[in-house]
Order: C-alpha cells, then structure tokens, then sequence
C-alpha cells in the first residue's frame, strides 16, 4: 500500500476520499490550510476508519502513521519539501499525490481572479516542482465540468471544446494545460495519451458533487450561504434558511428548471481510489476523465427527492435564471467505465437520504476550529 499527499483533504471531497484511501489501506498525510474547512472532519474520518489521526508540524514529524495531518499551505515551498524529505527519511517516500487544494466559488473567482489564479494555478505549479524534485510523479488532480462551460453537446464527452466562462474555469484550465505541458502531451485531442518524463497524472472532471458519507458523520459545510443548490437545499430542510430561490423556470427543459448530473461524494471518492490504482499500476500516461453519473436531475427532481428523504416541505419561489447559468449539464461517463471500471452505484434517493443525514446530524455544519 502506497504513502499518499493528499492536499486540501480536510475539504468535503477530500475528507471522503480520505477515508475511501485509508479503508484501502493507504499511509495519509493530509496538507491543508483550513481556509475552507475544519480539522473536525479528519478527526471523525479516524473514527469512522478506526485509525488514529497525527497532527503534526511540516518539520516535525514524529513518526510515520497511518493518518497524519500537516496544517500548511500549497503555496509553501519550503513545506512541501519539507513533507516529501521527512517521508523518505521515515522510509516511506511519497508516492502519490492527490491534489484536492484549491478555490472553488464561480462567483468570488470574478471578484478575486488574482486569488483564484495564485492558489489555483500557482499553488499546483509549486506543488507539481516540489514533486518533481523529489522525484514523486503521480498525481490526481481535481478538474471540473466547468471546463466546458456552455457545452455545445450533452451529453458531453472528454474530447468536447473547452472553453471555460469565468476565473475558475479559467484556472482549471491553465492548472490542466501545466499538467498536460509537463506530461508533453498536446492539448485536449485524446483522453488517453502516453506522458514523458514518467509522469502519470489523471484529470478527473468532476460534475456535481454532492451528499454525504452514509453514516451522517462528515459532509459538506460550507462557508456562509451556500452558492450551490445541494447545501441550500438541505439548510431550507434543516430550517437554517426560509426557502430556496429557484434560479428560472423558463429552461428548455421538461419542467423549465436547469439539469444538472449530480454525483453522490461515495461514488466520487471510490472514482479517486480507482483512478490513482489505474495510475500506480499504468506506464505512464495522462488521463483525462468525466466523473459523472450521466443520469440528469432539475432543480425541482432535487427539492422533490429532500421533501421525500426529510419528511419536510422545502419552500420555495422561482426567480430569473442566475447569469452565467446552462440549461443542462451531463456527463458522458463511457470512459471512466472502460478505463477504470467504475461507475456511480448511487441514485438521486441515496444522495438526498445521506445528505439529510449529515444535515440532520449537523445542523450547523462542523464546528469551525483546527
Ligand atoms: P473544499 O473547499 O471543501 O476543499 C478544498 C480544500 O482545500 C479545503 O479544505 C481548503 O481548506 C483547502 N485549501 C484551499 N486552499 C489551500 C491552500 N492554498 N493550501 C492548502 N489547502 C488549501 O472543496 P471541494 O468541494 O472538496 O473541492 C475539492 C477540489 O475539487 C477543488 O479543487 C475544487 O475546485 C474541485 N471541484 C469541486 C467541485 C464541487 O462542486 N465541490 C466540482 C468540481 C471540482
Ligand atoms: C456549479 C459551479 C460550476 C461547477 C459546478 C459543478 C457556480 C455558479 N457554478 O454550477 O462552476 O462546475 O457547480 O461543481 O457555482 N440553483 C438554484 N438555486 C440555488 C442554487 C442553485 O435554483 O440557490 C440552480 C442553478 O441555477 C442550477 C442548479 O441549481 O440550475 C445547480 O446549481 P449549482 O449547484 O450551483 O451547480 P452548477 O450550476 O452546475
């Protein structure tokens, strides 16, 4: 079993992942500078993964656990080396790293594209230069559908045009187009390609990720009012907000509301595991893949399927369509099927009962401290 970096793990796709990794059996040592998240998570990820969690200095390390968490920033070079030397010299070099850190809200990404870019596109440039220095190169990197933005097919396959609307999208892209350089691959032609140098990267383009891990435990918490639609739904159920603000009925779609392909985080969490086993165990290579469940939902299938799972009326009024908005977003989820054989074993049902779970358990989200 590999000694893995996983950086940003504390977040909500990271802390699920973490878990997935150590029931896996993988060595963890998570980086993460809190600045949207809570150590609380990776302390109930121990629990429920029956391990012990490590908090330690980037220069101190103790000893080598099984789960170690470093409080630290991607940006940090000194750090980064820091944690690589310390893992060789406890004899258990990093092997992988999984690249979760990063900013993620559409919205402040137009306010703030200095931010965006710095964190997003100078943090993995640091990140990709300290891995090679220590000849550590196998990544996983977080990627998104907004990549894509207003796509000119659905379902949308890997090889459609990316042409990304806003700061974020924009740093994504220039995060995938370093890895793709580095790899000294070309552009977005093929899914597929064989990498130099020895890198072995994966770009997982996430869709909607949302729920929750089944026990209620650890989910997603986010900052203030919630942007997207999964977690203000799930405040409207838990009474945190009055009603949800439906963004346009007037959608060329069935009920007149936008579709998304929402993914339960689980069936995310176990498409990072297979996708780092494919790597480990690949020639070198740069994927790039969908990771979808190719099953469209609207706005209203969503508050319909929380009303069932909570037993509660979400109240809500229709307002105009949110600028920057698309009609329908779906992954052609093909790939990652033949490539990795996974596929999203979860429904709509399954994420709304976890995702009330862990709303229910936790109203008020983790409680913000590190
Ligand atoms: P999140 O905000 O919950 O997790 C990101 C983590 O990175 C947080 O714990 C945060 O504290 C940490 N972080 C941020 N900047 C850092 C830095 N400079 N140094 C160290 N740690 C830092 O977000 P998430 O939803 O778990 O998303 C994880 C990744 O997946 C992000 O890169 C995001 O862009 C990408 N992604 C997310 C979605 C989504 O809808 N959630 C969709 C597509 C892609
Ligand atoms: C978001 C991101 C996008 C990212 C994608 C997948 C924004 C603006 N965009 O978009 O970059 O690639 O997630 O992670 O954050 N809705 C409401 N009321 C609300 C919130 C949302 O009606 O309060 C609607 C939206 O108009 C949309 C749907 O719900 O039609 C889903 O919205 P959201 O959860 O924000 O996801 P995306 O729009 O896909």
């Amino acid at each position: 079993m590999a000694q893995l970096l996983i950086t940003g793990g504390a977040g909500f796709i990271g802390s699920h992942t973490c878990l997935v990794l150590l029931e896996a059996g993988h060595q963890l040592l998570v980086l993460d500078d809190f600045s949207n998240s809570s150590a609380v998570a990776l302390e109930r990820v121990a629990e429920l993964a029956g391990v012990r969690l490590q908090r330690d200095q980037p220069t101190l390390r103790a000893a080598p656990e099984t789960f170690t968490l470093v409080e630290g920033d991607i940006r940090d070079a000194q750090c980064l080396d820091a944690l690589f030397a310390s893992a060789t010299t406890f004899g258990q070099p990093i092997e992988a790293v999984i690249h979760f850190a990063g900013l993620k809200a559409v919205g402040e990404s137009v306010q703030q594209p200095l931010r965006y870019w710095d964190v997003n596109v100078v943090g993995t440039q640091r990140l990709l230069s300290a891995m090679d220095r220590h000849s550590c190169r196998t990544l996983v990197f977080s990627s998104s559908t907004t990549l894509y933005g207003y796509p000119d097919q659905v379902p949308i396959p890997e090889t459609a045009p990316i042409q990304p609307i806003n700061p974020y999208g924009a740093s994504k892209h220039a995060a995938e187009s370093l890895l793709a350089n580095l790899a000294g691959c070309s552009g977005n032609t093929e899914p597929i390609q064989a990498s130099e140098g020895g890198w072995r990267i994966a770009r997982l383009r996430y869709f909607n990720p949302v729920g929750a891990h089944p026990s209620g435990r650890i989910g997603e918490d986010p900052n203030g009012i919630p942007n997207n639609l999964f977690p203000f739904i799930t405040q409207v159920a838990v009474g945190r907000r009055p009603q949800l603000t439906v963004f346009g009925d007037d959608w060329p779609t069935p009920d007149g509301t936008c579709i998304r392909d929402y993914i339960h985080v689980m069936d995310l969490a176990e498409g990072h595991r297979e996708a780092l086993h494919s790597l480990l165990n690949a020639d070198p290579q740069l994927l790039t893949l969908n990771l979808g469940s190719g099953q469209g939902a609207s706005v209203l299938d969503v508050v319909k399927a929380m009303e069932a799972a909570s037993q509660r009326p979400i109240p809500y009024r229709i307002a105009p369509r949110r600028p920057g908005d698309v009609a329908i977003t779906l992954a052609n989820p093909t790939l990652a099927a033949e490539h990795l054989y996974w596929r999203t074993q979860r429904s709509l049902t399954d994420i709304c009962r976890d995702g009330w779970s862990w709303q229910q358990a936790n109203p008020q989200g983790y409680i913000r401290q590190t």
